[in-house]
């Protein structure tokens, strides 16, 4: 089955964008370890980023039907979008909601997300780390080799 990892605005600036939040891997870098872990586990991987809310809201409809799993850090639009939340609803398949930072530990309104209660699993704080961990998790509970 097809994982897929999308990434929401700026963080196609990855590495250079506020390294000391961030960390310095890129997103190629990022995209490259959700790839390496999802073929260990026997899943392809597809990647997406977009700094437009409405084409993120497009992706997440074109993969609803076919994707067995979703990495999705949102970026900013996690605490602003109904419309991602809404199209997330639709989704057949998990998702998992990824931040590098620890949100919980920045501003206030930072501590909102559109997504985490219909998230199978919220990864804060990991660092780019927490994209492999989601992919981990997504194995756990659709095994790459069944579907
Ligand atoms: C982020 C946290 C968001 O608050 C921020 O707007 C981002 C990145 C993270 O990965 O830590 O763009 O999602």
């Amino acid at each position: 089955g097809t994982l897929h990892v999308l990434n929401g605005p700026n963080l196609n600036l990855l590495g250079e964008r506020e390294p000391h939040i961030y960390g310095a891997d890129t997103l190629g870098d990022v995209e490259e370890l959700a790839r390496r872990t999802g073929s260990e586990l026997g899943f392809d991987v597809e990647c997406f980023q977009s700094n437009h809310e409405g084409a993120l809201v497009d992706e997440i409809q074109r993969i609803r039907r076919t994707s067995v799993g979703v990495v999705i850090n949102a970026g900013a639009y996690t605490h602003t979008s109904v419309a991602i939340r809404d199209a997330l609803a639709n989704l057949e398949a998990p998702f998992v909601e990824v931040h590098i930072s620890n949100v919980h530990a920045r501003e206030p309104f930072r501590h909102r997300s559109y997504l985490s209660d219909k998230a199978a699993a919220v990864i804060v704080g990991c660092g780019v780390q927490g994209y492999e961990f989601a992919v981990r998790r997504l194995d756990a509970l659709v095994p790459g080799g069944e579907i």
